[in-house]
């Protein structure tokens, strides 16, 4: 019998919103906050799975992985399960606790953690040699297919591919991943605004429709087709809503550009002025803010210290990402709590994040 144990960590979105499934272009960082999937296998045909994060226990036959309907935190390895299933690799029994410390809901891709831990799992149980961007994608096909949303590759991808110390630049086109050292003297502060939006599948799906409808409106097969101009001209002839949803997409791309050239200057007054306009345009244009978002890059602006803040992840709730002076980092986050909790009487949860090695580092080492 085999034992094993895999850890993958979740993911801070810094620019890129919903430009995933446009073919567009991401910078996203893995954070110091994971999922452990440890386990060992069976002589049986049978899948167990227990988690420390949530109660029941599941037992699936290896032949017959489906959705569960009440234990649904366990649809994210069964997913993973039939993945690897169909692309033709042998999956004993086996047995498989989680445990980890991504907080859910907050926007932090605590899924997409689970996801790659549980294949770094059976990776090990069956000695199985997959390429880092296959399984970031058999991650997300899990999560498409299995669990219903129709994400797209940057919170698997960032789970996989982060390093310590740096950006993920992620282009969903070319498929291309490079890491890119974030500015020294620098920190992200994630604040979670406690509100788990119950619609969120369903808005993030309708979400994927409109920036689809955008695209066969302009004539092309993805957003990522569409430049500023472009997108301007086509203007009048364009349903008002679709234009929306297309200049955030539009103009997230050309954020994520510039603020690449601003990392590589290391000047991250402008990488913060840019997280500022990519929130104003979710919140205006892409309309996947909450007021409790709003309302807490609000304060952080009013905050000495900070350079930028917007929602990261999907929104509707979910939490904030704030880019700070390091050394401001704690006295910054203990602002947002105090001011946040007296204009609304809830106390966020939140912490400074060290950006840290993505699973990938040790599947290799
Ligand atoms: C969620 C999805 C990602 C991405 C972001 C928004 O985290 O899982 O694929 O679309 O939202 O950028």
């Amino acid at each position: 019998m085999r034992s094993a144990s895999a850890y993958a960590p979740g993911r801070v979105e810094l620019l890129g919103n919903h430009t995933d499934y446009n073919r567009g272009v991401v910078l996203a960082a893995a954070i110091d906050r994971g999922i452990t999937a440890r386990g060992s296998s069976r002589k049986d045909e049978l899948i167990t799975l227990a988690s420390d994060l949530a109660p029941g226990r599941v037992e699936v036959p290896l032949a017959d992985v489906r959705p569960q309907p009440t234990e649904r935190w366990a649809n994210y390895p069964l997913g993973v399960v039939q993945q690897l299933q169909r692309l033709g690799y042998h999956i004993g029994g086996f047995e498989a606790r989680i445990s980890g410390d991504v907080p859910a809901g907050a926007g932090l891709s605590s899924s997409a953690a689970l996801e790659v831990a549980t294949a770094g799992l059976l990776m090990k149980l069956h000695g199985l040699q997959i390429a880092p961007l296959e399984v970031a994608k058999l991650c997300q096909r899990a999560e498409n297919e299995f669990v219903g949303v129709r994400s797209g590759l940057l919170d698997q991808a960032t789970s996989v591919f982060g390093r310590a110390d740096h950006v993920v630049y992620l282009d969903c086109n070319s498929e291309d991943v490079r890491t890119i050292p974030f500015p020294r003297g620098f920190a992200l502060v994630i604040v979670e605004s406690g509100v788990k939006h119950s619609l969120l599948q369903s808005q993030y799906n309708a979400r994927r429709e409109e920036c689809a409808a955008a695209a066969r409106a302009l004539g092309v097969a993805a957003l990522r087709g569409v430049t500023p101009e472009a997108l301007e001209r086509a203007r009048e002839s364009l349903d008002p809503l679709l234009y929306r949803r297309a200049a955030h997409i539009v103009g997230e791309n050309e954020r994520v550009w510039r603020a690449v050239d601003a990392m590589q200057s290391g000047d991250a007054q402008a990488i913060g002025a840019l997280m500022y306009a990519s929130h104003e345009s979710s919140r205006v244009n892409f309309e996947n803010s909450a007021p409790e978002l709003d309302q807490l890059v609000l304060i952080a602006q009013s905050i000495a210290g900070v350079l930028g803040s917007r929602l990261t992840g999907g929104g509707f709730g979910g939490g904030t990402v704030t880019l700070v002076e390091a050394q401001r980092a704690a006295e910054v986050l203990e602002q947002i709590w105090n001011q946040y909790a007296l204009r609304s009487g809830e106390t966020p949860a939140g912490f400074v994040c060290r950006i840290a090695d993505g699973a990938a580092v040790s599947w290799s080492g």
